[in-house]
């Protein structure tokens, strides 16, 4: 069956800039994320450093300019120090949060060799749990000292001449877990603890960006009020799932994740002004410029029944591609507030790219993230969609719709994702507040199915097909097919 729709984007109403920031990408010491996805010593697949050169191609094709690690819950046990020096000479120590046995072959400086490959900035989380502010501390003196003092010289002695300069640090990670995480702080501890770890981490390194724990609306409230001139970024993690058998439940939960994103971009907009200006005298560096930011840096999709440790090596089908598709259009209408995104995460654990000791599948949700990140441009343009919604949900509409412009404001995009199993849409394309220029190009991502998968039983299968077209110059409607993602792109005069 057909459905209508109308798309009314206004081309000169530039919303916010959009952080490229939010097509990062998340490494944990997890499972097989790292050792055997990323990183596998005795494979003939992998380059002399031990890194997989099939996976490496595959993430550089993401084209990701922002990695995350070294965890996730296990920065409540990773001591940094164990990770740098001979490899040979590293301490072997048990994950005790994901279980199994950690060479620590990969650490520091492997880590940054890799995220060097992919052009990707490096953002380091610091254990709060377990670790020390003075830990934290020598790990910014690691990473971008350059004089003589203990920790630059050892870096040096490794090998790495270059600081790294890192900058963006996390100060832990879900450190108000609930009590079946075995973990309870108060949020009120969290800010004193904080302040330590700031202010000797910025001592290293003024220039640093910090990313704070965020949670619910108590737990925000009393960081951000207690930690705003420091505060960088506010971090939410959002995993979305489904009801088993019920495709647009996905979209239920990915809307609900873009409520929590509203709901803490007021609480931000809630704060008063910061006295910057006393406290960079107390504290002899900078306090933050610019607004706080949302930092959603855990997202992604996490069913029940997966394989692998905890479950966490997932099947994601087609349904799943275009709840991503939702997630990255919800980011980019909420550009204004949201900082940076790192996917949860890149390899093996919930992650678009699977392996085996022979091959590397790229599942379905690998293909919307390739090309919103090739295509999608640097500034939101308002869009507004008027169609019919998805049965089983609150009203929520069938098309989701986001639009932007490049920098030079040549051109536009609109990236459409049809959510209905059955109905193509009619799609009316309305554009305002500027002339077009030429033919329209449309990339179009589909599959046969909602349940179509990419697996590793059948590598060479790819369920995906990417199609592009063109439409003529005074083009003002396009037929959707069902269940698809659209990439329209058009000049602009
Ligand atoms: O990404 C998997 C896990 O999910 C992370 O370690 C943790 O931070 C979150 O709960």
């Amino acid at each position: 069956s057909e459905g209508q729709a109308t798309v009314t984007v206004n081309a000169a109403r530039v919303t916010a800039d959009i952080s490229p920031l939010i097509y990062g990408q998340f490494i944990e010491h997890l499972g097989r994320a790292i050792y055997g996805g990323i990183y596998d010593e005795n494979s003939p697949l992998s380059d002399k450093n031990g890194f997989r050169k099939d996976v490496l191609e595959k993430v550089q094709a993401l084209h990701t300019p922002l990695m995350r690690y070294p965890g996730g819950t296990v920065t409540k046990i990773y001591h940094w120090k164990d990770g740098i020096g001979p490899k040979a000479e590293r301490p072997v120590r048990r994950n005790l949060i994901w279980g199994g046995e950690d060479n620590n072959h990969v650490g520091t400086d492997e880590f940054m060799t890799w995220s060097n490959q992919l052009n990707a900035a490096p953002f380091l989380t610091v254990n709060m749990s377990t670790g020390t502010a003075e830990e934290a501390s020598d790990w910014v003196e690691y990473c971008n000292a350059s004089g003589d003092t203990y920790y630059a010289a050892l870096r040096r002695k490794n090998g790495h001449a270059a600081p790294y300069n890192v900058k963006y640090w996390g100060l832990g990670n879900e450190e108000a877990a609930k009590e079946d995480a075995g973990v309870l702080q108060d949020p009120a501890d969290y800010v004193k603890k904080a302040w330590y770890y700031a202010k000797l981490m910025k001592l290293q390194d003024p220039g640093i960006e910090l990313i704070m724990v965020g949670d619910d609306e108590h737990w925000n409230k009393t960081i951000l009020e207690g930690l705003h001139p420091i505060c960088n970024y506010i971090s939410l993690h959002l995993y979305a799932g489904s009801q088993p058998g019920k495709t647009n439940s996905l979209f239920s939960s990915v809307a609900k994740m873009e409520e929590k994103v509203i709901s803490t971009a007021a609480q931000i907009k809630a704060l008063t002004p910061a006295t910057l200006d006393t406290f960079s005298k107390w504290y002899r560096f900078p306090g933050r410029k610019g607004p706080v930011k949302i930092a959603l840096d855990e997202w992604g999709i996490w069913e029940s029944g997966g394989k692998g440790a905890y479950g966490l090596e997932q099947t994601y089908n087609w349904n799943h591609a275009l709840g991503v598709a939702s997630f990255l259009n919800m980011f980019q209408r909420h550009a204004d507030v949201i900082g940076m995104a790192t996917w949860a995460q890149t390899v093996n654990v919930l992650a678009p790219l699977m392996t085996d000791e022979k091959t590397v599948v790229c599942q379905t949700i690998y293909y919307p993230m390739a090309l919103y990140r090739q295509l999608c441009g640097s500034r939101s343009v308002l869009s507004t969609v008027n169609c019919g919604v998805l049965p089983d949900t609150e009203q929520l509409p069938q098309l989701d719709v986001a639009s932007s412009i490049d920098d030079a404001g040549k051109v536009l995009t609109i990236a459409l994702v049809n959510r209905s199993a059955t109905e193509n849409i009619d799609v009316q394309l309305k554009v305002e507040g500027a002339k077009t220029r030429g033919q329209w190009t449309v990339h179009e991502l589909n599959a046969p199915s909602m349940d179509a998968v990419n697996t590793l039983q059948e590598p060479g299968k790819n369920v995906v097909e990417h199609r592009t077209r063109t439409l003529p110059a005074d083009t003002r409607r396009y037929a959707m097919p069902a269940h698809s993602i659209a990439i329209l792109q058009v000049g602009l005069l």
